[in-house]
């Protein structure tokens, strides 16, 4: 960026991290939430066995990051609107860190739950904010791509968890026993996101509702694919769309002013959970332990190859998100995922789930339905929700949709296996459930979800408030 450029913005150059470290140091939100998705997978049933904890009790470990989680996601927005988004980084990876040293010297049940709620209260909070920041700070013909980095860091953080899960196993330094080493952990993640959110800068859009105008110019300036030209346009636009109505952020507002927005963002995430992501993320292990009686190493191996595969086609999705519309992306995925139950519920109805057959051709579609989730429904619905809500109410509106995966992931994490014992350890019925969620998921993409791709965020706002 040179001084002319600048000035031809109206601002001051600021000086900006790497762009493109800027948006790696952006995402970092998502590595807190994919490592702690990764480590409790390994953590709680080795603390369960130390503490003779009974199963409710391990589900409450788990789950009680989902209730800190939710409580995060909806304070976030408001949060985040009144303070910016960049302290809120601070405070989340703060608060992500009292969390992870609470966790790695719990004594007891109840320490260990306060400890997870605190945690996941951070969790939620970045959920929200990270979309929505690299959201903000994208230009249009790359936001897609951009926010992908978002899940990019989400499935990076549970693979890189499933290996400390391995390494920390039998690892008990200085009189702490493995789990404790595997709640550190987090530490580390937590501790970069802090640095990184310093030097980070803040969000131009929200900068432009507070009135520091200067500052936003010189942000718009200071990204990936700058031009002078385009954001000084950008910024008229901002400054545009917030002089017709500022409004005040407030939960309310959402629901009168961004109804449909606010129902989308919430049918979004149901779906995103309720086709049963997580339950292949944190149960797969479990699946072809019970279902296939494979040994529990062979069957850690597994998660491990399932969390590659998530990697890698997260890494695809963030090349193309924006060579296609954000529609066709999610109805791909749909089809691919509905094709992928159908062949393991045939497989396992008609064979059962004692021949190696089943199980490998289980494993196989169960890694192409991670394709399919993982190149749409993974990132899209976390940009989806950061785009579709106008700036006035983004905060609060991302936040609604945030809190609804939370609710979407307690309910297939607390049923899952509920519904698997009851039926024999057979996979086929909740695939069923899962398959029935994925197709009804491309009606409703098909004719409600609006599409975002190549139109600037004022544009998406304008749209919706032309209808
Ligand atoms: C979902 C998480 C899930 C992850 C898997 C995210 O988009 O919100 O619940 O664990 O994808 O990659």
């Amino acid at each position: 960026m040179t001084d002319r450029d600048a000035a031809a913005a109206g601002a001051m150059p600021q000086k900006t991290p790497m762009p493109w470290g800027l948006y790696v140091v952006g995402a970092l939100g998502g590595l807190l939430f994919g490592f702690d998705t990764g480590v409790i997978s390994g953590a709680g049933p080795i603390v369960q066995s130390d503490w003779g904890l009974d199963a409710a009790q391990l589900g409450f470990i788990t789950a009680s990051v989902l209730i800190g989680s939710m409580v995060g996601a909806l304070s976030a927005g408001r949060l985040s609107d009144r303070f910016g988004r960049k302290k809120l980084f601070v405070v989340s990876a703060i608060v992500f860190i009292v969390g992870g040293i609470g966790l790695m010297f719990s004594q007891n049940f109840a320490a260990m739950s306060i400890f997870r709620i605190i945690l996941g209260f951070a969790i939620g909070t970045t959920s929200t904010l990270t979309p929505t920041y690299l959201v903000e700070l994208s230009d249009k013909g790359h936001r897609g791509s951009i926010a992908s980095m978002f899940q990019l860091m989400i499935t990076i953080g549970i693979e890189v968890a499933y290996f400390i899960n391995l390494a920390f196993l039998h690892c008990n330094a200085a009189g702490l026993a493995n789990w404790r080493w595997m709640f550190g952990s987090e530490l580390l993640p937590a501790a970069i996101l802090m640095i990184g959110s310093i030097v980070l800068p803040e969000s131009p859009r929200w900068l432009v509702k507070e009135g520091r105008v200067e500052e936003a110019g010189s942000v718009l300036l200071g990204r990936l694919h700058r031009t002078a030209d385009a954001a000084k346009a950008e910024l008229a636009d901002i400054q545009a769309v917030l002089a017709k109505d500022p409004g005040q952020g407030t939960f309310k507002e959402v629901f009168k002013t961004s109804g449909k927005a606010a129902l989308v963002a919430i049918l979004l995430m149901f779906f995103q959970q309720l086709v049963g992501i997580n339950a292949i993320i944190y149960f797969t292990p479990k699946i072809f332990e019970s279902s296939f009686h494979f040994d529990a190493s062979n069957a850690i191996w597994i998660s491990i190859g399932i969390g590659a595969v998530n990697v890698v086609s997260t890494i695809v999705a963030t090349k193309l998100m924006d060579k296609f519309g954000r529609k066709s992306w999610l109805i791909f995925g749909s089809i691919v995922m509905c094709v992928a139950f159908a062949v393991i519920i045939v497989v396992d109805l008609v064979f059962g789930t004692s021949s190696i057959a089943a199980a490998v051709i289980t494993m196989i579609f169960i890694a192409i339905f991670i394709i399919g989730f993982a190149v749409s429904w993974g990132p899209i619905c976390w940009i989806l929700i950061s785009e579709i809500f106008p700036l006035k109410v983004r905060g609060v509106g991302t936040s609604i949709g945030s809190a609804a995966n939370w609710i979407g992931d307690f309910l297939v994490s607390q049923f899952f296996t509920m519904i698997l014992a009851a039926c024999h350890n057979n996979i086929a019925v909740p695939f069923i459930i899962f398959f029935c969620f994925a197709f009804l998921s491309i009606f409703f993409v098909k004719f409600m979800v609006p599409e975002t791709r190549g139109r600037s965020l004022e544009q998406i706002e304008e749209d919706a408030m032309g209808k």
